[in-house]
């Protein structure tokens, strides 16, 4: 079998962590791994299929001289935005996941379950949409090719994991009561709901509102879905809920709804309110799939459906998205 050398850019971190886990488990056919971080952790090592590897720095000549065919990007827009083109320079395929390339009309912004064909535009860097948006996206896309979708209003509880690794610390020094010298959050994020990830832009929105509209059109492919958006910070690590309201074009049956979302690629229906049964960031916690429950009719418009969708920020919200189009890359058209 083909084996790939595989650069995993930011692989000390939250997201690149869990790369290395999701390249393991999923059987990524890794010949050589390539791990880098910033200069702080070159000499460190990270333990993959078994074996210790040394942490690169990310710089050019390390890029050149590594003979990677595929990068993993999760070190931060500005490190993509100057690293990125160098590998594509190289030859080498970028899947990133910061925000720099996301909205870059040259770049496919890619949900395998939702727009797989963009993988092979023959763009050397492709970018891995906000955590948010993809989790909704998995689930909208089925539905809008029934019934299209007009409007989306959705608000988010968002995990302190999807700020990185200060997040979550920031909330676990809160609890343990010790002393926190870099504050993440801008308040304290134990006990409370923040309604402000990213800075905010002078229309009153935040950039990572403004995510989930601009990529979930792009996305999509649909300029015409219109979403509104309110993002919130809430002290949870299991991953992101949203409650989603959506208005179709189409009347809908809601047994037909659920049939729909049970056969859809990658959603995992957990609907049985009765039994206590609805989807949890506990219960999502380290899993692939997106969980949906709560679908009920919203009775005070025409064609409207109410839903509640979690999925686990750091797995489908960020590597597991990034490796199934690795995967789905090297299985080709
Ligand atoms: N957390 C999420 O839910 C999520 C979801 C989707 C996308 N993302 C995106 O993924 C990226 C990383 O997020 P994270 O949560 O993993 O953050 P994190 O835990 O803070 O990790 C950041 C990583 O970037 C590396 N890095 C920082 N500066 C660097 C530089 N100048 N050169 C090379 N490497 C550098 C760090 O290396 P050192 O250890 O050496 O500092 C570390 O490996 C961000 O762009 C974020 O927006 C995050």
């Amino acid at each position: 079998m083909k084996t790939y050398k595989v650069i995993v850019a930011g692989a000390t971190g939250m997201v690149g962590r869990k790369m290395l886990q999701v390249l393991e488990e999923r059987k990524f056919p890794v010949g050589e791994l390539i791990p880098m971080a910033s200069a702080r952790s070159a000499g460190n090592t990270v333990s993959f299929n078994g074996k210790i590897w040394n942490v690169q720095e990310l710089n050019e000549e390390n890029i050149k001289k590594s003979g990677a065919e595929i990068a993993l990007f999760s070190a931060g827009g500005s490190v993509s935005k100057e690293f990125a083109p160098i590998c594509a320079k190289y030859g080498i395929l970028v899947i990133d996941n910061s925000s720099a390339w996301r909205m870059d009309p040259n770049v496919p912004l890619v949900v395998p379950e939702v727009n797989r064909e963009k993988i092979f535009s023959g763009s050397k860097i492709i970018a891995n949409p906000n955590c948010s948006t993809i989790q909704m996206v998995v689930v909208l896309k089925p539905l809008h090719d029934k019934y299209k979708i007009k409007r989306v209003v959705v608000s988010t509880y968002q995990s302190v994991t999807g700020a990185g690794q200060k997040g979550h610390d920031q909330l676990i020094k809160e609890w343990n009561e010790e002393e926190i010298k870099e504050m993440k959050f801008p308040h304290q994020i134990s006990f409370n709901a923040i309604p402000h990830i990213d800075d905010f832009l002078d229309s009153g929105y935040t950039k990572e509102e403004m995510k989930m509209v601009n990529e979930t059109k792009k996305i999509m492919g649909d300029n015409s879905i219109e979403v509104s958006p309110t993002c919130v910070r809430i002290p949870t690590i299991g991953g992101h809920s949203e409650s989603v309201n959506i208005e179709f074009e189409k009347s809908f049956e809601l047994d037909e709804v659920k049939k729909i979302l049970s056969n859809a690629p990658g959603i995992i229906v957990q609907d049985k309110p009765m039994e206590k049964i609805y989807p949890m960031p506990i219960w999502a916690h380290d899993k692939d799939e997106t969980f949906v429950g709560r679908i009920r009719r919203d009775e005070t418009v025409k064609n409207g459906l109410n839903l509640w969708v979690v999925s686990d920020n750091i797995r489908k919200g960020a590597a597991t998205n990034a490796v199934q189009i690795a995967e789905e890359f090297i299985k080709g058209k």
